[in-house]
């Protein structure tokens, strides 16, 4: 990790920036900002909306005041494609060169226009001649990556390094040493289910179904204008004892179909990957604060569900103690940071 860049996060709902600085060894949190994401937003392909949105970023980075103008810049995971592979065993070299056709089977997109990423995963011990290799691959269109690269320059930025945010969230959320873990992200627009292990992506999934999908279902239901919807949503969320449970009523049913891809990934998993036995799930972005929901997600998978914390190992003072609880919130955006 530098001080010397920060990490930016441009959600749908919300643009986030951290700077993280490493003291005698320790991570001491610098600068977290987030501001509203304007209209349209990175998804929208007209320049207006995009100027915005780089004017958003570089009101966050100033009130901010972060110090440098380099960053780690995410890319929301369904823009991109991750496969995790199987190949025979290669060197590094073998790899490199045979990488862009192998690609070509599982990337359902033209190599040409991809920007293509891999990392090997697993390999098996030297001794092994049957053995495969695990390889995840990353395919990211190159039209998307400009895109980025040209909202965050008109920022007055310079973007030095683009990557997945499930990457982002893995460096923050897990450890190498940890049990292979779910992590759910709950963002404005989509969620997205990663499964981690040995500080690795091993899988990916992007669900059309985030916290606006919630609100508007509490706006059809009970005939509310969007910003009393939110209200509802993030005092009743999922908890019975609230309102009668009638905005219970409403969300369960749609956290339901999270839940299935959640067991649905978790066979995968078991099936694809030796030794990836889950036992946890980690929530985080802002809809993992739905009230509610981490004993909801225990209760419907048999897991153990925790509320993702960037964090937890984190110098507890200055900033970090003014912002309680929003190490969830910031998860993206510190796992940038915290790139090496
Ligand atoms: N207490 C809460 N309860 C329920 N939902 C909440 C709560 N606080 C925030 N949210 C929801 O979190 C969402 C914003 O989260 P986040 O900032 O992680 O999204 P984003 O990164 O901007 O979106 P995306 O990742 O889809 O681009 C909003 O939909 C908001 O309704
Ligand atoms: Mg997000």
């Amino acid at each position: 990790m530098s001080a010397k860049s920060f990490g930016l996060d441009i959600g749908r709902s919300f643009i986030k920036a951290v700077q993280v600085e490493a003291k005698n060894n320790k991570k001491v949190l610098m600068a977290a900002v987030s501001k509203q994401t304007p209209s349209g937003g990175i998804q929208s392909e007209s320049p207006v909306d995009l100027g915005k949105v780089s004017d958003a970023i570089k009101a966050c980075v100033d009130e901010a005041k972060i110090s440098t103008d380099k960053c780690v810049v995410s890319l929301i995971e369904s823009q991109v494609v991750a496969r995790l592979i199987q190949l025979p065993t290669l060197t590094d070299k073998e790899l490199a060169a045979a990488i862009n056709w192998e690609a070509e089977q599982y990337i359902p997109l033209p190599i040409k226009d991809v920007f293509l990423q891999y990392k090997v995963v697993s390999r098996p011990q030297e001794s092994s001649t049957s053995g495969k290799m695990d390889v995840l691959l990353i395919a990211s269109p190159k039209r998307v990556i400009q895109k980025y690269l040209n909202v965050v320059r008109n920022a007055n930025l310079r973007p030095e390094i683009l990557e997945t945010e499930s990457i982002a969230l893995v460096r923050a959320l897990t450890k190498s040493e940890d049990p292979a873990t779910i992590v759910v992200s709950l963002g404005a627009l989509s969620s997205e289910l990663i499964i981690a292990y040995g500080g690795n992506v091993l899988f990916t999934r992007s669900i059309a179904t985030g916290g606006v999908t919630l609100t508007r279902a509490v706006m059809a239901e009970f005939n509310l204008p969007q910003a009393q919807a939110e209200e509802y949503k993030q005092t009743y969320g999922i908890l019975e004892d609230k309102l009668s449970g009638k905005v219970a009523a409403v969300l369960k049913p749609i956290l339901d179909i999270l839940i299935s891809e959640i067991l649905k990934a978790v066979e995968f998993a078991h099936s694809h990957v030796e030794n990836s036995q889950i036992s946890r799930i980690v929530i985080c972005g802002g809809g993992a604060y739905l009230p509610g929901l981490p004993e909801f997600l225990a209760e419907r998978t048999s897991f153990e569900v925790s509320l993702g914390d960037a964090w937890t190992d984190f110098v507890k003072e200055g900033l970090i103690l003014k912002l309680p609880g929003q190490g969830s919130f910031y998860c993206v955006a510190t796992g940038l940071a915290l790139r090496r």
